[in-house]
């Protein structure tokens, strides 16, 4: 039998009643309480209760570290929603057995697995077959290229013994380094070839120029859905036809678009799509891969035959349990939370356009807002150096340099930013500012106010 703490309740209603932020509160389990079988004492839960609290977008979080500085960086990684927190706690302690246990500890773990997976294929629209979890972003990007690789040499070795196959991958020159290292990585052991197709200088991929890249060889396409530091969205269902044409998979890296835009697999035609749950409010260390039916992928990992042979280990029950809360909500509040980003995000970029003058400042991604993340803002400053501006605001502002400076060597500017050819001048004034389902107007107008007078010193005083 468990209790919750009356006065914190209370609280909670009256905060609500009065639409203000409630304080974090304990969920109290009474001494002596029976948790997993055993008793024990004075066990604290922290959590929210859904029931009093709707933590709809623009309500900001229960967390006092949220008072003192705000939080412009949702594209590096998000905050646990409150409902996903809720949703795991029981997975924390009680409910501690191997899904894979045919037995009472067991059984409410596969449960949770069961539900989260038909979640996430809810979200991707795809059967829930065609979803396996993972333990990050980097480990789905991988597994899409070791494994359709690894598949295509044995074919290539059934088929033609006698030939040395070695097979050919198209990439952009603005994917995250899950894929780029990976690629180079396999490249210098001889084990793939791979062609880098450049971006416009909105960051936007042309079908055409990879349709140019393609080889007799190439087996897979690898182009992500949005890209982390500028928001372009790329035509992936274009992308897709030319890779089908020629015989090849798509696979597209969706870490920053889930929650934000729609990635649903038949539209986009992909045949592999990573999702990574700690960029929608799920906490980091899980994600997944959705893996078409009938896809030519070989595992990557070997032992038992969890995730209907796909992927060994244990299942993180807990953390799975919250990347299926968290794909729940994204689904669920799409068209809110967008819109809510997209206003907030507008707010920022016009606070500061308005004070620096469109003449010294560029607005880096597509100008077509339809192309672009609703969050994300990568706002150049020109003569600004823009990781000193956030080191010195750092306590108050939370956000992301494009490029940084070394004391010894030169300016390190992003690949990204090197690829859309933004001059030097404005890269180093680069600021990606990404905001998320909790960012409030206050947040946005105070955030704003502190990165222009920090900025306006820096650049009258050069300090
Ligand atoms: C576009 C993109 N892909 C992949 C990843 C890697 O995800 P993880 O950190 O979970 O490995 C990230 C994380 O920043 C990302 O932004």
């Amino acid at each position: 039998m468990s209790t919750i703490n009356p006065t914190a309740s209370l609280r909670l209603a009256r905060a609500q009643a009065q639409h203000k932020t409630p304080k974090p509160f304990f969920q109290v389990f009474r001494k002596n309480t029976r948790v997993a079988g055993r008793y024990c004492r004075n066990i604290r839960v922290m959590g929210a209760q859904n029931s009093t609290v709707r933590y709809a977008p623009g309500v900001k979080l229960p967390d006092e570290e949220h008072k003192t500085c705000i939080y412009l960086d949702y594209n590096a990684t998000t905050p646990i929603f409150p409902e996903v927190a809720d949703e795991m706690q029981p997975f924390l302690m009680r409910y501690f057995g191997n899904p894979s246990s045919n037995h009472a500890f067991g059984r409410p773990c596969n449960a949770a697995v069961k539900q989260a997976r038909e979640r996430v294929a809810k979200l991707v629209g795809a059967k829930q077959e065609e979803i396996v979890f993972t333990s990050c972003g980097s480990e789905s990007d991988n597994w899409a290229i070791r494994g359709v690789v690894a598949a295509a040499v044995e074919r290539s070795k059934e088929q033609h013994p006698e030939r040395e196959f070695v097979p050919h991958i198209v990439t952009s020159n603005i994917e995250h380094p899950a894929i780029e290292a990976c690629l180079k990585s396999m490249a210098s052991q001889g084990a793939l070839a791979y062609t880098e197709v450049g971006v416009d200088k909105e960051g936007l991929i042309q079908p055409e120029a990879v349709r140019a890249a393609m080889r007799p060889e190439t087996v897979l396409v690898t182009v992500m859905h949005s890209n982390n530091e500028i928001g372009s969205v790329q035509p992936i269902a274009a992308i897709a036809d030319v890779a089908h044409s020629q015989g090849s998979l798509l696979h597209t890296d969706a870490a920053q678009s889930m929650g934000k835009v729609p990635v649903k697999a038949d539209e986009i035609n992909a045949d592999l799509i990573t999702v990574v749950g700690h960029k929608f409010g799920a906490p980091k260390g899980v994600a997944a891969l959705y893996i078409r039916h009938g896809t030519s992928i070989k595992n990557m990992f070997f032992g038992g035959g969890q995730e209907s042979g796909r992927r060994a280990g244990t299942e993180n029950v807990l953390l799975i349990a919250g990347i299926g809360k968290a794909a729940e909500i994204a689904e669920r509040e799409a068209a809110e939370t967008s819109a809510h980003m997209r206003a907030m995000r507008e707010e920022l970029s016009q606070k500061l356009l308005e004070e620096f003058g469109s003449e010294d400042v560029r607005i880096n991604g597509p100008h077509d807002a339809s192309k672009r993340l609703p969050n994300t803002l990568s706002i150049s400053i020109k003569n600004l150096i823009a990781s000193q501006l956030l080191a010195e605001i750092g306590e108050r502002v939370a956000a992301s340099a494009g490029a940084a400076c070394h004391s010894g060597g030169g300016p390190a500017i992003s690949a990204v930013l090197k690829a859309i050819q933004l001059p030097k001048e404005y890269a180093l004034g680069t600021l990606r500012l990404s905001v998320g389902r909790h960012t409030t107007r206050e947040d946005i107008d105070e955030a704003g106010t502190c990165i222009i007078e920090a900025a306006k010193k820096q650049l009258s005083t050069g300090a």
